[in-house]
């Protein structure tokens, strides 16, 4: 690998980093157990209407599915709540006093909401340590973490995120020779060095092996409780293991919800079998 071919890589990556970028513990009011509250949302495009009037609220420690079919709005929504779309109408708080509407995606990702692409951006060249320590909440640089130790609680949290992870005997792996699978994690594993209270995440399983998927709704439940989790996903076989045990699941269609509640209450809802399900 040149030095060009490096620098190119950072200068790649800085595009992703207003959603990577330092989000720190904040006092975010959830007395009402509701941490994101979308209300009345529409936006359109060039006339067509990509979100319509959605109502969406995610509890506070809550592991989400959103299902729905393609075009339904479900990266639309994301793009909202992380600032990267403004819609026309509604409002959307993160608990009850934090307006997103008033915030750009830097000032969204800092105030703690998190997001993992489809495509894994990790920094091939770097270990897999690395990589997390340079995802760290502080303004650690390329050059500082080659440089520099970190204190005894930064490396207690790199050894907790590699632990939930499952990389821990990867730490010194260049991060360029992990599995699809396992790039994905480390991927989860730096939006987790910033501690966010929110994470959302769109079709997390794209091309991965069964056991990979399995090994991934593991990781996303351990992240509940902590963390909410909004997950949007297409494979049904996973969201059914995700949502296992009664978890909410949201359908979105034509940009506003059609059916919300279980597995096994959306499965049997008619409007979602004709929708989604039957297709
Ligand atoms: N920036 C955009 N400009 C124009 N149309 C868009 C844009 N983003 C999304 N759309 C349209 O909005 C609809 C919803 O898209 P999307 O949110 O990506 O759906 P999903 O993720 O559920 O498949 C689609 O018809 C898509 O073509
Ligand atoms: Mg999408």
């Amino acid at each position: 690998m040149t030095v060009a071919s490096v620098f190119e890589q950072i200068l790649d990556r800085d595009h992703v980093y207003p959603f990577m970028q330092r989000a720190r513990p904040h006092d975010i009011d959830v007395s009402h157990q509701v941490l994101l509250y979308l209300e009345g949302i529409s936006v359109s495009f060039d006339g067509f209407k990509a979100i319509n009037d959605l109502n969406l609220y995610i509890n506070d420690g809550e592991l989400r599915c959103i299902i729905g079919p393609n075009g339904a709005g479900k990266t639309t929504m994301m793009d909202i709540i992380t600032g990267k779309t403004r819609p026309d109408t509604g409002s959307a708080w993160f608990g009850q006093t934090i307006n997103l509407l008033d915030m750009d995606e830097p000032a969204i990702a800092q105030a703690g909401i998190g997001r993992k692409f489809q495509k894994p951006t990790v920094f091939e060249f770097l270990s897999v340590a690395e990589n997390l320590e340079l995802a760290m909440e502080d303004d650690r640089t390329l050059w500082t973490i080659l440089s520099s130790r970190l204190s005894g609680e930064q490396r207690d949290h790199l050894d907790q995120v590699l632990e939930m992870i499952g990389l821990a005997d990867q730490r010194l792996l260049h991060a360029g020779s992990l599995s699809h699978g396992q790039k994905q994690w480390l991927e989860i594993g730096m939006l987790m060095m910033q501690r966010p209270r929110l994470l959302l995440v769109d079709e997390p399983v794209a091309g991965m092996t069964h056991q990979e998927m399995d090994r991934t709704a593991e990781l996303l439940t351990s992240l509940a409780g902590q963390h909410s989790v909004v997950v949007v996903e297409h494979d049904m076989d996973f969201v059914r293991n995700l949502a296992a045990g009664g978890r909410t699941v949201t359908v979105l269609h034509q940009g506003s919800v059609l059916a919300e509640g279980t597995m096994d209450e959306v499965q049997n809802n008619q409007k979602v079998v004709e929708v989604y399900l039957g297709e």
